[in-house]
């Protein structure tokens, strides 16, 4: 949190701020780092399944573990423990894991463009229950940020939380809001003409989604969609081929993972991710619902004819749709949140790993120069103050400054407002930001600001 403005600490100079201790990177005793490998498929399951109580039956250790990236994840191990009641064990038992992923995410770019850049996405993170409270995640998450920094390859870390109360300690703020849409079958979508009219020449078909071909398309469409929108993430080819395969438990009551293609010109412009579950009321009607796990349009049009074909489905009663915005044109053409049953959750949190880099490298609405001083506890080299200065070509700089702080603010809330859908005047609001100088927060703001609000694309 801001700690006022009697801390002139320096970045990178002699000048720190008392807080800016590097935070140890060594497990806390008895645990030890372990370097994973495919050889580890068993225990790394092991452990999955002692932390989320999910279990898919007829799946591999290997199946289970297709999309690690063992390049990125970590994990901790402690010596077999010999306890009352277990099976000795040889080989030790893991007790904490991660694993991330490189990949792409759409932020704003300079005067209402959209720009692409690098970005390392946490997931698999998990403390088997006898271990817990002991700093294994503590552990994991400084290994983990650390080690984006020391690469240099994504100068932003982003994640999807279980659990609110986890990340914030660590630097993350929420940056987009998860939005869900629950539709009515044979909902007549309300789009002004041009764009109902262009939609009639796009067709619809269906295909299992789990097989090469139907990857292979949805990743094309997955890539062209995330370019348009600020938010979207682009998920990395190696684990395209394998991210929709189906397992029973996945399945459930319902059928097999299917994908609903939008075609136009012989080219797929938009994909849905569905999955249907067969439901009768007690007289015997039909009262199916459908779940969209997945849906990514290169434009309105796309979208607008994919949702009418989702819309159209025989046997459903209801289309629940994920990951959209409060700009999401659907929304509005389905007649706004009343009639889409609208929900609202914390999407994706981002975090700022290097602040200069992360500053220049998204675009702003705005010129603006403003001295901005962070305090960041786990990556204590973004502690400092930075200096921000746009352009009226929304092309940002920052560097570090000895100059006095016009505003402070923890990392967290830089990473909240990243995206531009939540403001540096709402953080200030809200106490996350302090200003020093008198206009600073409103200058920062505006610039920082994007035009529609970011997109949740896909959970990870
Ligand atoms: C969440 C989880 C990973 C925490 O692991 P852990 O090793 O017990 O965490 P640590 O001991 O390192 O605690 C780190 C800090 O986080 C806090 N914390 C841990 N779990 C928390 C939770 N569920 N909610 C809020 N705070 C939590 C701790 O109190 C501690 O705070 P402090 O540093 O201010 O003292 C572990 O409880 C777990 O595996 N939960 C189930 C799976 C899950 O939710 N994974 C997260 C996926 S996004």
């Amino acid at each position: 949190m801001p700690t006022g403005r009697e801390n002139r600490w320096l970045p990178g100079s002699a000048v720190r701020h008392p807080g800016a201790v590097n935070p140890s990177t060594s497990p806390p005793t008895p645990y030890r780092s372990v370097t994973l490998s495919t050889d580890d498929a068993e225990r790394m399951m092991t452990l999955e399944h002692l932390v989320w109580f999910e279990v898919a039956p007829g799946v591999s250790a290997l199946e289970g573990i297709d999309t690690f990236d063992f390049a990125r994840g970590g994990a901790l191990e402690v010596s077999p423990l010999g306890q009352i009641g277990t099976v000795a064990q040889q080989a030790a038992p893991l007790v904490g894991m991660y694993g991330a992923y490189d990949m792409a995410l759409t932020v704003p770019g300079p005067i209402g463009a959209v720009a692409t850049i690098a970005m390392n996405g946490l997931t698999w993170v998990g403390v088997h229950p006898d271990h817990r409270r002991r700093g294994i995640l503590r552990s994991m998450m400084t290994e983990h940020l650390h080690g984006i920094h020391d690469r240099g390859d994504a100068a932003i870390a982003s994640l999807w939380a279980a659990e609110v109360g986890i990340y914030g300690r660590y630097g993350y703020g929420t940056a987009a809001l998860e939005v869900m849409l629950t539709l009515s079958s044979g909902t007549e979508l309300q789009a002004p003409a041009h764009i109902a009219e262009a939609a009639k020449a796009i067709t619809t078909h269906m295909a299992p989604a789990h097989t090469g071909a139907a990857s292979a398309a949805i990743q094309q469409v997955h890539a062209a969609a995330a370019q348009r929108s600020v938010g979207s993430i682009t998920r990395p080819e190696s684990i395209a081929s394998v991210w929709f395969r189906d397992t029973p438990k996945r399945g459930g009551e319902k059928e097999p993972r299917q994908v609903v293609f939008a075609v136009r010109d012989g080219e797929p412009v938009g994909y849905a991710v569905i999955r249907r579950t067969s439901v009768w009321d007690d007289h015997n009607n039909p009262e199916g619902e459908m779940s969209v796990g997945e849906m990514a349009a290169v434009d309105p049009t796309a979208l607008h004819a994919l949702v009418s074909r989702l819309l159209s489905f025989d046997l459903i009663s209801k289309v629940k749709m994920y990951s959209r915005s409060t700009d999401d044109p659907l929304l509005w053409w389905a007649g706004g949140p009343r009639t889409t049953r609208t929900s609202i959750t914390d999407g994706l949190w981002v975090r700022l790993v290097d602040v200069p880099k992360a500053l220049t490298q998204r675009g702003y609405a705005a010129a603006c120069d403003v001295v901005i001083g962070a305090t960041d506890e786990t990556c204590p080299w973004n502690t400092g103050r930075w200096h921000l200065e746009v352009g009226d070509d929304g092309v940002g700089h920052c560097q570090a400054t000895r100059a006095a702080a016009d505003l402070e603010l923890d990392v967290a809330a830089l990473g909240s407002a990243y995206l531009g859908g939540r403001s540096i005047a709402s953080l200030a609001q809200a106490g996350f930001a302090v200003e020093h100088t008198a206009g600073a927060v409103g200058r920062l703001s505006r610039a920082m600001r994007a035009d529609i609000e970011p997109l949740g694309t896909f959970g990870f």
